[in-house]
């Protein structure tokens, strides 16, 4: 097993478990849609590879069932240990968690009937590699759902701001300064095919929002908490960062907010070769 340093580029502090647990709830009519479609279903084994928390997890064991498994992976200790206090505060016997470097650790898994990454193959230096740990860890027909950005630069207001556009730019310097690719999900459906997977669907979503709509929580929370990441990182400096939050807050509150998400893709592949 590689050396597992426990953080991400978001990090995994308190604030970051709440803003995961936001994320997860506004996303996750999408994300029930996508397992229904996949097949995933009880008595099944599925895989949460990337699972932070354990939000998803929680849902696929409870899809999976008393006769069912959920193996959830993640490099996180931290993460790993809320997971399990939420599997036991939600009785759910049926998570197993394995602390893994998902850029090298072989999932010692064989055989799994399904698998689920939301936003961690963005984070990785070698991604393609761990498609073909996860088809070796899937038996033949068994389904795998991928959520990641395909194009992070559509994060925007309707009417340009200057000022948000240099806080897209920071978080996806950042981000690949840290050895990611944010717009992942362009490479990910040759990777699965090469890989033994057929593609069965590519969903795209960029919602248009306004501050009405629930799903603006999701963007502000990233802005509320990404931009003090990125001041703890040094690549922000505080006044520009609070400059940045000020200008989200008129926006917000201006009459005419609408805001573009970055562009997500759903992909749902199955496993076909041997
Ligand atoms: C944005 S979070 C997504 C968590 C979860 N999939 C969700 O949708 O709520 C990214 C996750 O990837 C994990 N991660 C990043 N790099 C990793 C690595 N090399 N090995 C294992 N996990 C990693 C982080 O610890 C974090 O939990």
């Amino acid at each position: 097993m590689t050396a597992l340093t426990d953080d991400y580029v978001l990090g995994t502090h308190d604030a970051e478990v709440a803003r995961l647990g936001l994320q997860h709830r506004l996303w996750r009519a999408r994300a029930l849609d996508a397992w229904r479609r996949a097949g995933f279903t009880a008595g099944q084994t599925l895989l949460d590879v990337g699972c932070g928390p354990g939000y998803a997890s929680l849902d696929l064991a409870e899809i999976a069932g008393p006769r069912g498994w959920v193996i959830a992976f993640d490099r996180s200790a931290r993460f790993l240990d809320a997971l399990r206090s939420a599997a036991v505060r939600n009785a759910l016997p049926n998570i197993a968690t394995r602390q893994v470097d998902l850029d090298g650790d072989d999932l010692g898994v064989s055989g799994a009937d399904g698998a689920w990454a939301r936003w961690v193959f963005a984070f990785l230096s070698k991604p393609r590699d761990l498609v073909a740990r996860v088809a070796a860890a899937l038996r033949p027909g068994g389904a795998f759902v991928i959520y990641e950005y395909f194009d992070y630069r559509t994060w925007s207001f309707m009417q340009q701001s200057s000022m948000f556009e240099e806080f897209v730019d920071a978080v996806i310097r950042s981000w690949r300064a840290s050895g990611g690719e944010p717009d992942i999900g362009r490479a990910l459906p040759d990777w699965l095919e090469e890989a033994g997977f057929r593609v069965v669907s590519l969903r795209p979503f960029i919602d248009v929002l306004t501050p009405a709509d629930d799903l603006w929580q999701w963007p502000k929370a990233f802005v509320d908490v990404g931009a003090q990441r990125l001041v703890d990182l040094g690549a922000l400096s505080a006044e520009r960062a609070a400059a940045i939050g000020a200008e989200f807050a008129a926006r917000e509150s201006g009459s005419a907010a609408r805001m573009v998400i970055p562009a997500v893709l759903e992909i749902v592949a199955v496993r076909t070769s041997p």
